[in-house]
């Protein structure tokens, strides 16, 4: 075989990785556009990580993505990390570049605005985001992602509600700007409070989670045409998005942010941008339910 005809390989690594459902995502992409390259998991060990990268970069990987544990190893393991993985303090993408040189981006705030903006009810998602206060619920890996992407769009004003308070200070500290949104933080049991007057509520914890703990909150602050969406998509309509829907509030389920989140990444490495159809949102959900 001459290297042209070598499936161009990516790959996601993890600890553990085989729930990662990118495999999955990725492999229905190259099967419909008929690309000769494979997408595979692989469990790296966290102690292992920078040498295994590095490793499988040598070996003619094309690039990665990075899930948990390994998001903020992963940036300081690359060579140049873009200004979003920088802010966010995480990379979840990585490309090789010439001479293995590796580039690190984070993807997942493109992911959440992108699946807001492509939200199946038509919704104008755009301008709800500079449209009033955004509620963020968390301030672990995925809030920032959340936080940053609702600042680059415009968002006039974030606030993070999050347990532990501390944690949501550190938040706003990283990911804050001179000149975007205000950032303010609200303790959990604050939680309804700042739903009043807001345009918009987003779930960044994994609670609701089939299985997990459930996500208790009162919606009856909320204004009636405040959007909610939820990162979480197991179940596809998690408890929030049904209270949300039931009282008529409009919600975009989770399931677009991880399908947006991998298209650069796709793109990158094999070339071509893969479209979003129900028949891949069916294929996801068919083994998300395993
Ligand atoms: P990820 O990187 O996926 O966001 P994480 O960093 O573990 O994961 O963050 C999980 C988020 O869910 C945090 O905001 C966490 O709150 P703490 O910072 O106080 O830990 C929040 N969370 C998890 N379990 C929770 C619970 N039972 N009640 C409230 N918040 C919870």
């Amino acid at each position: 075989m001459t290297p042209k005809d070598q499936p161009a390989r990516a790959a996601v690594l993890g600890w553990p990785a085989s729930h990662s459902l990118s495999p999955r995502l990725h492999g229905y992409w190259l099967r419909e556009l008929g690309i000769n390259g494979t997408y595979r998991a692989i469990a790296v060990e966290p102690e292992n990580f920078s040498d295994k990268l590095r490793a499988l970069a040598a070996e003619g990987y094309r690039g990665f993505n990075v899930t948990l544990p390994h998001k903020e190893a992963a940036l300081a393991a690359v060579d140049e990390a873009d200004a979003e993985a920088e802010r966010i303090g995480a990379v979840n993408t990585i490309v090789v570049g010439p001479d293995s040189r590796l580039l690190g981006s984070n993807t997942d705030g493109h992911g959440f605005i992108e699946n807001l903006k492509a939200n199946p009810a038509g919704l104008n998602s755009g301008a709800i985001i500079v449209g009033g206060p955004a509620v963020v619920l968390g301030a672990g890996g995925a809030a920032r992602s959340v936080v940053a992407a609702l600042d680059n769009a415009g968002a006039p004003e974030i606030r993070v509600v999050n347990r532990t308070v501390e944690k949501a200070k550190a938040l706003v500290h990283d990911i804050g700007r001179k000149k975007g949104a205000s950032i303010t933080v609200f303790s959990w049991p604050e939680r309804e409070k700042a739903l009043i007057d807001a345009a918009l509520l987003v779930n960044a914890t994994a609670l609701g989670m089939t299985g997990g703990p459930a996500l208790e909150i009162a919606l009856d602050n909320l204004p009636p045409g405040a959007l909610v969406t939820d990162i979480v998509y197991t179940p596809l309509i998690t408890p929030l998005l049904a209270a949300a829907a039931g009282r008529g509030n409009p919600t975009v389920d989770g399931l677009g942010m991880l399908i947006h989140q991998a298209r650069p990444g796709f793109h990158a490495w094999f070339g071509a941008w893969p479209a979003i159809t129900p028949g891949l949102r069916e294929n996801i959900l068919a083994a998300a339910a395993c």
